[in-house]
């Protein structure tokens, strides 16, 4: 969840580590801090609680910091309470230093992940003469190194080997050795960390943004590996101390991609790059009209032989899962079951053995779903990971990998993933039904044009955001709101429900239509606003009654709907439409006025909807 940064060269590092945070600071957001050596000089840690802004402010954007070698962290508070002494960079030595001073320490580091043991490995220190300045699992792990490194005489790799086998739970640390002046060490378990070298200079961060501007060829760091970085070069380590050979990944992303392009925030302009996320992915799938998932090695046979789907996801990725359930159960007739990851690596699931497990991920590396991976590869079932971030844990470990083609998403609340998510597991579910017989091929074809046409629909939905806008701004005082709709139209009601809470902070619940008389109705009175999501010709009027029972009790309502169901405004009071098209289909049209009205609440109410509070893009801790 944290981003960190590392740099070693012949530039000097701050302004280097400040650019790559800002651009990994959708990973947290709560302090950040800089540690930087000149030369063989002491590194000097600067720390700063909020946004990187206030370190930037700081350290005069890094200028007062000179120095050619150093490492950079923003951090989202898993122990400790987020505050300047919690803050990463943190050091082995035992005294409370000055506020930017030089600090007497031997190893200084940065840290992303859990350590599950770290009260019984900071007791075993404090024994040892160790003292704690901070509440975090950070401090120990780095003066656990530091034990090693002094106790047994070794280098900073035999260290580092020794504390990854002492340690419990997940970590990318970054760590600055006294004794080893421009040198940086790098070590990964269940949490993403790249490598990047260019010309004499070379990278470490824990996503690809933060170096992108630098270098387009990285190494990803095997679970378990150490790193030791110096000007223009990298050695990998396993946890013998031996050598690993590897060969570096090319990353396609532009850099402008992760640039906010002239849009006020990444959420809008990646809510705008919506038509072509879903145009790229399934540009990749579709070939001379036919879905080709040789790419992901998914034969028509191992799709026959599938007696049964698990979608495990979390957030919004659980959401596209639920839409791909209803999806993949009408056209393929496959039985499926969405699984919060969360509740599926701990329920004893009886699992199918022909069975496929398909895993949604944007990130790749929430540690949920990575778990939930592993789990069904432990038990021999056969697992597709669907992800967007290339060469990512999920990818890498999963049996196949088909991957969205949305681009870096910046923004912590989830749109154009979303809606590249959507467009695989149409893809899967078309595939699906023809190979098992269940779609003539003739419809097959149809469908598939009717497919490629939903960028360009969706360009149309994007065309009314001017209503969407003034509506956001008439509601920017709700205290909650309701979403809902049944079948397909309940899955596009979760995902707008989350988008509404997560950047305005208004309280919202998406509830399956036919359900809210069964208790939540009890929440609604004058001017509540309830959304109702009417996209299923043969749902619509279930739907209605739902909504018409809502307004007898004061409900404001809004429909959406498709253009020609213009009964509905006989019952909502404000009505947002959208391109027609198939069936299966609209949940991608439906959920971006959804998307926008979220967007343009969280705006209206003065929010910084593109870092949302206490939320990180990618969680890799459970
Ligand atoms: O990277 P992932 O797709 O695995 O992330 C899953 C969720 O954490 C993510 O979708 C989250 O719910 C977003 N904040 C939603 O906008």
């Amino acid at each position: 969840m944290c981003g960190i940064v590392g740099y070693t060269g012949t530039r000097e590092a701050a302004p280097i580590l400040l650019d790559g945070l800002s651009r990994l600071e959708y990973r947290g957001y709560d302090s950040a801090g800089l540690a930087i050596r000149n030369g063989t000089e002491l590194a000097r840690v600067v720390k700063a609680t909020g946004k990187l802004k206030n370190l930037a402010e700081k350290t005069d954007n890094g200028r007062s910091l000179p120095g050619t070698c150093g490492i950079g962290h923003t951090r989202w508070a898993t122990h400790g309470e987020p505050n300047q002494t919690n803050a990463h960079p943190h050091v082995s030595g035992n005294a409370r230093r000055s506020a930017s001073g030089p600090v007497e320490s031997d190893v200084v580091g940065v840290h992303n992940g859990i350590i599950e043991n770290f009260e019984e490995l900071k007791q075993k220190l404090l024994n040892n003469g160790y003292q704690f300045y901070s509440g975090t699992d950070t401090e120990v792990v780095i003066k656990l190194v530091d034990y090693y490194y002094k106790k047994y005489k070794i280098g900073p790799v035999d260290a580092i080997n020794r504390m990854m086998v002492r340690v419990k739970g997940s970590y990318a640390l970054v760590l600055m050795f006294r004794d080893y002046p421009g040198e940086i060490y790098a070590a990964r378990k269940d949490s993403p960390m790249i490598i990047g070298v260019t010309g004499e200079e070379s990278f470490a961060a824990s996503d690809v943004p933060a170096i992108l501007k630098y270098t387009r060829t990285v190494y990803y760091m095997g679970n378990l590996e150490c790193a030791r970085m110096i000007p223009g070069s990298v050695t990998f380590y396993d946890l013998n101390g031996d050598e690993v050979q590897k060969d570096t990944t090319e990353i396609t992303w532009d850099a402008e991609s992760a640039e906010k392009g002239g849009f006020e925030h990444f959420m809008i302009k990646e809510i705008h790059e919506q038509p072509k996320a879903m145009h790229d992915t399934l540009n990749s799938i579709i070939r001379d009209g036919r879905i080709d998932l040789s790419g992901a090695e998914l034969t028509d046979e191992i799709l026959q032989k599938t007696s049964q789907v698990y979608i495990v996801a979390c957030g919004s990725a659980w959401h596209a899962g639920m839409a791909g359930q209803y999806v993949i159960e009408d056209l393929a007739e496959l039985p499926v079951r969405v699984e919060l990851a969360s509740e599926f690596r701990y329920r004893k699931l009886l699992l199918e053995k022909d069975a496929l497990v398909i895993v949604i991920s944007q990130s790749g590396e929430t540690a949920d779903s990575l778990a939930a991976l592993r789990i069904a590869r432990e038990k021999g079932i056969r697992t597709l990971a669907v992800v967007n971030v290339v060469g990512s844990t999920i990818a890498r470990e999963a049996d196949h990998v088909l991957y969205t083609l949305a681009g870096p998403e910046i923004a912590v609340a989830t749109t154009k993933a979303y809606c590249a998510q959507l467009a695989a597991m149409y893809c899967l579910a078309l595939q699906m039904a023809l190979v098992r017989g269940r779609l003539d091929p003739e419809r097959y074809t149809a469908m598939i044009e009717e497919l490629l046409t939903i960028p360009d629909k969706i360009e149309k939905v994007l065309e009314d955001k001017g209503r969407i806008q003034w509506f956001s701004s008439k509601f920017a005082n709700a205290q909650d709101v309701f979403f809902i709709g049944r079948g397909l139209d309940y899955a596009i009601s979760l995902e707008g429900s989350l988008k509404m809470k997560e950047v305005s902070y208004i309280h919202s619940e998406s509830y399956a239509a036919g359900e809210l008389k069964h208790g939540t109705i009890s929440l609604v009175e004058d001017n509540t606003l309830v959304i109702g999501v009417l996209t299923q010709n043969d749902l619509i009027e279930k739907t209605t009654s739902n909504m018409t029972e809502c307004k007898a009790r004061g409900a404001y309502l809004m429909g959406l709907t498709s253009y020609g169901n213009y009964s509905i405004e006989d019952v909502a009071d404000f009505t947002i439409y959208v391109p027609k098209t198939d069936s299966h289909f609209v949940g991608s049209l439906a959920v971006v006025p959804l998307q926008l009205l979220g967007y343009y609440t969280g705006v209206a109410r003065g929010l910084d909807v593109d870092k949302p509070r206490n939320l990180a893009k990618s969680v890799t801790v459970e």
